[in-house]
């Protein structure tokens, strides 16, 4: 099977974009990237869209009609949904295609304009549509709240403290502020983390990704067509998913995600990488939690030791393991569907030498990892330069 190269990037900042739409947006990013493949529209084979709720944040569905053939590229294109996980969705159902031998090359889009919606209960019920309706959002447990019960498990069982959370958000933001097309651009202290307000306890603002607009985009071609469009290609070495129970009440242990041991094991495997040969990680940290939560699952630390490490300044950039050195989506922003999109883009920039201040010093093999809801869907995927 021949693997699949990344050819073109594209994306907006992330942020609040009250004067543009979510065509316009992605208008944006699909410019950038064809004009970074140095691709003919006409050549683009197919298109594969991800996005969570556009129905409920824009009133649009249909969207994969509404932004293909807007931005001049007239293949067939289909959205995917897989909540906070769609972007990396549609590029794996993308890369599906092209490796069946049904196309030559796709559009993936990542998309999410969330701030049309003014009242943040109304963002926060959106977002919660993700989460199991009749035994989470439909009893009042919104996203922050199911976080927060995990973040409590957590140090109930290893005794994780809030010092050690509120370093992962000062370490986002130190990345974050490198990065120009971050929501957030400022670094914090640990004071402002640990003195924020309650969100959802012990869940306070800084524990918290943001509310957010991005449109981010790839083009991917078969591996032999790639020096078509670029000297630099990147390669994508190794793809997994893993599913697990929606409601937390479901799964026998909520310090741990099951989706991410899943995908981690398939796409390690099939790279033919351990996590020692990981250089760098965008990792999924909608909640600090969640980026602790993970640091274990994948194995970069032992189990209930991933604040300690992240206290310990092992995640910063150029430490033992850079992690988000795009600034997470704690600083970089959220925009939901788009996030896995983003997450790829911070990858091949890093992995070409494009990330300017950001930029990692090992940078032979970059990971992303991204989940959907409260972990029931998690997507990773590894990548590298050269064959
Ligand atoms: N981190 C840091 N600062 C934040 C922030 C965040 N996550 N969210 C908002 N702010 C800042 C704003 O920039 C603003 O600052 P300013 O006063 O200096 O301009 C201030 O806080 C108030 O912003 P506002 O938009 O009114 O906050 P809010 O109370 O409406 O929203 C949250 C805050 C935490 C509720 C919201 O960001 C949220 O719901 N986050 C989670 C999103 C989510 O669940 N995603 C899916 C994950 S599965």
């Amino acid at each position: 099977m021949e693997k699949i190269a990344i050819v073109g990037v594209g994306n907006t900042k992330i942020g609040e974009w009250y004067e543009n739409s979510l065509r316009g947006l992605t208008d944006i990013a699909i410019s950038k990237a064809i004009e970074s493949a140095n691709i003919d529209p006409k050549e683009i084979e197919s298109t594969f869209i991800g996005s969570m709720s556009s129905g409920i944040f824009n009133q649009q569905e249909h969207i994969s009609a509404l932004i293909g053939p807007h931005s001049g590229v007239n293949a067939p294109a289909l959205r995917v949904e897989s909540a906070c996980a769609s972007g990396s969705q549609a590029l794996r159902v993308a890369m599906m295609a092209i490796s069946a031998g049904y196309y030559d090359s796709a559009l993936v889009v990542g998309v999410e304009k969330m701030t049309d919606l003014i009242d943040i209960g109304d963002v926060t019920t959106a977002l919660g549509t993700a989460s199991d309706s009749s035994w989470e959002l439909g009893v009042g447990a919104t996203f922050p709240a199911l976080f927060a019960l995990m973040m409590r498990a957590h140090m109930h069982k290893y005794g994780s403290t809030l010092e050690e959370f509120a370093s992962v958000a000062v370490k986002n933001h130190d990345n974050g502020s490198l990065n120009p097309d971050a929501q957030f651009r400022r670094k914090i202290t640990m004071d402002t983390a640990m003195k924020s307000r309650i969100i959802a306890d012990p869940i306070r603002l800084f524990d918290c990704s943001p509310v957010s607009d991005g449109a981010a985009a790839v083009i991917v071609t078969k591996e032999s067509l790639a020096k078509k469009y670029t000297d630099d290609p990147i390669y994508i070495t190794g793809t997994g998913a893993g599913t697990d129970h929606i409601a937390l009440h479901q799964r026998p242990d909520i310090t741990t995600m099951e989706s991410t041991k899943r995908a981690v094991k398939t796409a390690f495997d099939m790279a033919k990488i351990t996590t020692k040969d990981v250089d760098f990680i965008e990792v999924h940290d909608c909640f600090t939690i969640a980026e602790v939560i993970t640091l274990e699952d994948i194995g970069f630390c032992k189990k209930g030791q991933g604040g300690k490490f992240s206290l310990e300044g092992k995640t910063a950039l150029n430490s033992k393991i850079s992690v988000n050195p795009s600034g997470g989506l704690k600083s970089k922003g959220h925009p939901v569907g788009a996030t896995g999109i983003y997450q790829v883009i911070e990858v091949f920039h890093q992995l070409r030498n494009e990330a300017g201040k950001r930029q990692v010093t090992n940078n032979n093999v970059g990971v992303t990892h991204n989940i959907g809801g409260s972990g029931a869907t998690c997507v990773v995927n590894v990548f590298s330069r050269g064959e």
